[in-house]
Formats: structure tokens, sequence, C-alpha cells
């Protein structure tokens, strides 16, 4: 029987290992369960490191993605990457979720926490859809949002892998709902990518609001508008800020935790740190 507790004031669970056991030997199908009800998951205690992470990982996983621009940290294992580079705070998004190519969970593991800050921050998109005001609903349920996005010719050769052509681009793109893309002349590849801000869990099929609008939306290189080009006002972003403000759950890292994230209902982000020796780790990958 797998020890389990919540967080305070939140639907994540804690694994605890009390039995000195290999993450590697808990019950696959429980798990499943506890994730799939929970949607975050903590693995404390037992000191997974990123070979494990992504040993556990494969039992739950059909696909590895790579992440386009962060760090890898072993030759031998090309999906396991650094977070984020830098040391600022995160604002709130899921992973990949301004394109179509969003995968289902993000691993992280905890080499070694910050010694100040730089905790993983979540939000459950399905309690921030309910306690949005019903103005504030109506406008992301009539209106659809846009991102943009320009990838040069290096960062989809790493998507796609070593090798990639134009063609390779086409075959991925093509036919993708909501995605229009443009070849530059240099190779690189702008896209524009309509989708719902409110979405739909991969296991209750409940409303979340679950996007990465806030972070695109913060990023002086991202640009979100809604799908008609407009832009999406600034009275809105702050109402939707204070709502999460208030929902905000806090992963504070221990050396060796495992942290398993629903994408499709969860937003994570980070506060900031000054500690350089912080090591977290991530892996994206879409269930069985
Ligand atoms: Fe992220």
């Amino acid at each position: 029987m797998v020890e389990t507790d919540t967080l305070l004031m939140s639907s994540a669970k804690i694994i605890y290992n009390n039995t000195s056991e290999s993450i590697l030997q808990l019950p696959i199908q429980e798990t499943l369960n506890y994730f799939k009800s929970s949607g975050v998951l903590l693995f404390r205690g037992f000191g997974v490191d990123y070979e494990r992470m992504k040993t556990f990982a494969e039992n739950f996983s059909s696909k590895f993605v790579l992440d386009k621009d962060r760090p890898i940290v072993d030759p031998h294992n090309k999906y396991v990457t650094l977070v984020d580079p830098g040391m600022h705070y995160v604002s709130p998004h899921c992973e990949n979720a301004n394109s179509p190519f969003r995968p289902d969970v993000i691993w992280f593991c905890c080499g070694v926490p910050a010694a100040q800050g730089g905790e993983t921050l979540f939000w459950d998109g399905v309690k921030v859809w309910q306690e949005m005001s019903v103005e504030l609903k109506k406008l992301f349920i009539a209106q659809k949002i846009k991102f943009y996005q320009k990838f040069p010719a290096a960062d989809w050769k790493r998507f796609l892998g070593i090798g990639a052509t134009l063609a390779d681009v086409q075959r991925t793109l093509n036919g993708i709902p909501g995605l229009s893309y443009k070849i530059n002349e240099d190779q690189s590849i702008s896209i524009e990518y309509i989708c719902s801000a409110v979405v739909k869990t991969k296991y209750a099929n409940q409303d979340a609001f679950a996007n990465s609008l806030i972070a695109e939306y913060k990023n002086p290189r991202g640009v979100v508008t809604f799908a008609d080009g407009s832009p999406i006002p600034a009275t809105a972003i702050n109402q939707i800020q204070h709502v999460m403000n208030n929902l905000t759950e806090v992963i504070n890292w221990q050396s060796g935790d495992l942290v398993m994230i629903d994408n499709s209902r969860f937003l994570h982000g980070r506060r900031s740190f000054t500690d350089r020796n912080r090591r977290i780790y991530s892996l994206l990958s879409y269930m069985k």
C-alpha cells in the first residue's frame, strides 16, 4: 500500500517513502490512479536523480519530447533537461501550451534546492476557472486566443531531430487544427496557434483555465492576442492574476524529490532565486 498525504489546501498528493524502497517498486496502477485524481504527485524520500526520474517515467509514458531551448544534462539521457535558464520569477503557464505540442505531463526532480527561493509554484486550472468572474469567463468562452512564435532553423531541427528537413516540417505541421505557419526565407518558421484558453482536463473532462496566456503576455518576446488579432485587455490579465494569486501552491524542494504534474489541468511557474547551485531537472512526456 502506498502511503500518501495531501499538501495543505491542495489537491496535490505527497507519496512518502517509509519503507526504504526504490521508487521503481511503487505499484504502477495505484500510482497512476493517484495521478489521475490529484493531478500533482510529489514523491519524497526516494532519493530520485534524473536517471531514476526517466526510468520511472517510462512506466507511464508513451513518448518523451525534447524541450526546444533547455540545456540537456547528459548525452545518454537526451530528454532530461535543466529547467528554464536564469534565476528569475517564471509566470504561470502550461508547458508548451502556446503550441499544439503540449505534453500530457511534466516531470521535475530536485538535485539541489536553492538555499532560498526557487520554489516551483503551481495552480489548479479547474479552480482558477471556477473562481473567475462570470464576465471573465464569458470573454474567454466567446473568444479564443492566438499565440505567435518564430522558430529559427536550429530550433525546429532540434525539436524534429537532427537531419530534419522542411518537408518534415510540413508533414508535422500540416492539418493541425488551429495552426497556421509560414516558412521564411532564412528557413525559420513562423507559427500562429489559435486555441481556447479554457480546456478540458485529460482525466475528468472538467473545464480548466490551463494555458500559457499569462506567461506569454508577460514575456517581452511573447505575442498573444485574441483570435481576431485584437489585444487582450490588461484589466482581464490583472483579474486573472488576482484570482490566481489566491490559489498559488508551492513545492518546497528537498533533494531527491520527484514531482509529476498533469499539464492538461495544472499551470506551473517558479519563484526567483540567487543560489547558483540550484539544480532542478525536467522531462516532458505523453502518457500511455
Ligand atoms: Fe515550464
